[in-house]
This record gives C-alpha cells, sequence and structure tokens, in this order.
C-alpha cells in the first residue's frame, strides 16, 4: 500500500537528493502519523485464524521501523542481526515473554523458524529417547500431527481424544502414567474452538503448543515444562515460533542431534546461532509491549472474557444460530458456530453481509463449516459489538 508522504512533501525528496543523510526523520513521522490515521480507520474487522489481527499502534510501530529504525535512518529490515540496535531487540523480546508468562531464571526462551509444525518434532528429538514413551492428548488437527511426528524418536501414548464427537470438547479425568517423560497438550484448539481452562494436576512437565493463546490470559508456570507457538495468532506475523523450556530437561537424549534442531544450540546463542527472522521478532516484541501497556495478561484474560461473553451470549440466543463447541470448553480466542436447523441455506448470505460491512475472515474450517470468529488479544469489543449487531439484524429479517 502506497502511504503517499513523498508526494504530500516533495521538499523531502530534494533534502535527500543532495544529501541523504539529512536527519528528516521528525518530519516523517509527523506525516507519518496523519497518514497512518486515515489508513487504519479505512481498516476493516478481521477475524481471520492466522495468519490474524495485531493491535493498531503495533501495526504503525512496525510500519514505521520498516522505513527507518529509531534513529538509525535504516529500515528494521535492512540491519545486522548483530547490530547492537536488533540485539537489544532480541534480548527485551526473550525476557518479556517469559516475564509476561510469569517464568523464571530456570526456563530459557527462543525465537526459531520453521513455525509451530516444526516444534511437533523438535520436541520428542529433544526430550526423548528412543525406549521412552511421551503423553499426548489428541484435542484435533493440530495435536493429531504433534502426536504424528513422535515415532520416529520413540513411544507415544495418546491418554485421551475427543475425535468421537468431532473435537467438540477438552477430554478429562484419564491417567497419565508416572514415568512419562512429558505430557503434551494443545492449549487452544484454533480449528475447533475449545481450550483448557484449566490444567491438569500432574508432576509430569506439560509441554504445550500455545499457538492460538499465548498472552491470552494467566497460567500456571510451574506445570509447564516447554510452550511453543507459532507467532501468527496472537503476537507478529509468520516467521518465528516462540519456545520457552526449562533448562533441566535438556541434554537428556542420548542421540545425535543436527545442530540447528538441537534447542541447546540456540540457547548458547541467545537464539541467534544463524540469522534470526528480524522482522517477526521486532514485530513480536511490540505486541508483547502492548500487552504488558495493557496490564499484562490478566488485563488480556478479562479483555478477552468480557468479548467471549458478548458473542457467545448472542450465538445462544440467537435463534438462527448455534455454537459447535461444548459450553464449558469453550474458546476465548476462535469461536466457531453454524447456523440453526433449517436455516443452513442462508450461511452465504450471512458471509456475505458481514464481508460487506467489513467484519472478514468470518467462513469457518472446512471440517467444523458455518463460521469462526477469531477473537484475538487484538480484537477490540466494537469489533465484536459490530459482528453480533449483524448477527441480530439477520436474525430479525430473516428469523
Ligand atoms: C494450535 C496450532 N498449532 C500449530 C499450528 C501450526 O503452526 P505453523 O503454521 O506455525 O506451523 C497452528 C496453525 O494454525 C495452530 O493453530
Amino acid at each position: 500500500m502506497e502511504f503517499g508522504f513523498w508526494i504530500v512533501f516533495p521538499e523531502i525528496q530534494i533534502l535527500q537528493q543532495i544529501n541523504p543523510l539529512i536527519p528528516i526523520l521528525n518530519h516523517e513521522r509527523i506525516t507519518f502519523a496523519s497518514e497512518f490515521k486515515k489508513l487504519i480507520q479505512m481498516k476493516k474487522y478481521n477475524f481471520f485464524a492466522g495468519p490474524a489481527i495485531l493491535p493498531a499502534s503495533v501495526l504503525e510501530q512496525a510500519s514505521q521501523a520498516a522505513l527507518s529504525f529509531g534513529d538509525m535512518g535504516l529500515s528494521i529490515l535492512e540491519i545486522s542481526h548483530r547490530s547492537k540496535e536488533f540485539t537489544a531487540v532480541l534480548e527485551e523480546a526473550r525476557s518479556l515473554a517469559k516475564e509476561l508468562l510469569g517464568l523464571g531464571d530456570d526456563y530459557e526462551t527462543l525465537f526459531l523458524q520453521g513455525g509451530a509444525s516444526s516444534q511437533f518434532f523438535m520436541i520428542p528429538m529433544n526430550l526423548l529417547n528412543e525406549g521412552e514413551t511421551a503423553c499426548y492428548v489428541n484435542t484435533g488437527n493440530w495435536s493429531n500431527k504433534a502426536i504424528k511426528e513422535v515415532e520416529h524418536f520413540g513411544n507415544v501414548n495418546v491418554l485421551a481424544s475427543s475425535k468421537d464427537e468431532n473435537f467438540t470438547y477438552i477430554p478429562k479425568g484419564y491417567d497419565i502414567p508416572s514415568d512419562a517423560k512429558y505430557l503434551h497438550l494443545t492449549s487452544n484448539n484454533t480449528i475447533f474452538g475449545t481450550q483448557y481452562h484449566s490444567f491438569p494436576d500432574t508432576d509430569i512437565p506439560i509441554v504445550c503448543d500455545m499457538s492460538s493463546d499465548i498472552f491470552s490470559r494467566p497460567i500456571p508456570g510451574e506445570k509447564f515444562g516447554l510452550i511453543y507457538a507459532g507467532a501468527q495468532k496472537n503476537m507478529g506475523p509468520a516467521g518465528t515460533t516462540l519456545v520457552i523450556v526449562r533448562k533441566d530437561l535438556l541434554g537428556k537424549v542420548k542421540r545425535s542431534i543436527p545442530t540447528m534442531l538441537d534447542y541447546n544450540t540456540h540457547i548458547e546463542k541467545a537464539s541467534a546461532f544463524n540469522t534470526p527472522p528480524v522482522f517477526p521478532i521486532y514485530v513480536s516484541l511490540l505486541t508483547m509491549r502492548w500487552v504488558k501497556e495493557q496490564g499484562g495478561v490478566s488485563a488480556m484474560e478479562l479483555h478477552n472474557e468480557e468479548k467471549g461473553a458478548l458473542l457467545y451470549d448472542e450465538i445462544d440466543s440467537n435463534p438462527l444460530f448455534v455454537g459447535t463447541a461444548r459450553r464449558e470448553d469453550r474458546s476465548l480466542m476462535n469461536v466457531p458456530f453454524v447456523m440453526a436447523k433449517g436455516y443452513e441455506e442462508l450461511e452465504s448470505e450471512f458471509l456475505n453481509i458481514c464481508a460487506n460491512k467489513g467484519c472478514m475472515g468470518l467462513k469457518g474450517y472446512r471440517t467444523v463449516g458455518g463460521f469462526r470468529a477469531s477473537i484475538y488479544n487484538a480484537m477490540t469489543k466494537e469489533g465484536i459489538s459490530t459482528l453480533v449487531e449483524l448477527m441480530q439484524d439477520f436474525a430479525r429479517k430473516k428469523g
């Protein structure tokens, strides 16, 4: 998208032709801010599941940094990952992730590449010896993909699954064998809209895929041996994956691990063994700062509960729509719902109405059908209210 401040202020171009290093950054910023305000006012409500909505202030700062990072006069996209400026970004991002989650010095934070999907195999590769068993709970596509990778490295014991009811609930009440190396859970199931509202009581370290609800609420940190999350839902753009691992779990496997796939490689080099994904890490840092400014993960939880209540109350009271996940396991991040019996043929009409009114990305995942409203941290109450009004208006016309 063209921001157009060169056109608005052609004298800047002339100045720069005389001396490209002339410090015109403040002037640019003022112009940029007003252009940005106009663009942000045109922005639609983003209900996509991922890549997903980011806070407007994060987008503004990221856009500015793409032009000139701080006072460097260089874009963040073109500076060295070993520069002192980017080293400071990486350090702050690594410590802020732990601070927000309330984790201490016994954990290491890494920003890796390869998506959350690479963690499906890196986890057993780094934590599980041949002959040892890891326990998994199958709550949908993503946990199923994680389960499939374990057999390359050790034994997998699937303790419970909600496949019998198309993953509409979180299994509970299963026994966890005391010799399990770890218990793998997916805290929020992006596709099926279920979420753990409490975690099993166990001394076995929990390894948790938090890709779609990281930083959305406080967590009982001490239960987790490893937390991972692809950035592109609640944190930043695609391209980096946050991994937070308890140090004492590492160095216990006998196999030889390729250098790039060994967590210790990245711990020793503070996430800069090779060129890290500079921009996704920077944007993730901006989002984490934003979470902190909002009051941290407790404030996020309150905000998410209020938004969830607004939308779920409408789904439960509107005769045209039905929620698909069990009430007690409903996600505050991804809200799947379908047309009520007898109204199914109205689905595409409602989707079109939403899109025309600026509510984008509401089509449900193909195995669930209907609609899915992804309402991550950055979704505003105003966005939810707009959707709720469209649902009410549709019921008045069609009900
Ligand atoms: C819960 C969950 N885990 C893992 C993934 C896969 O992430 P990636 O695309 O970063 O590999 C996703 C993607 O949507 C997800 O929602």
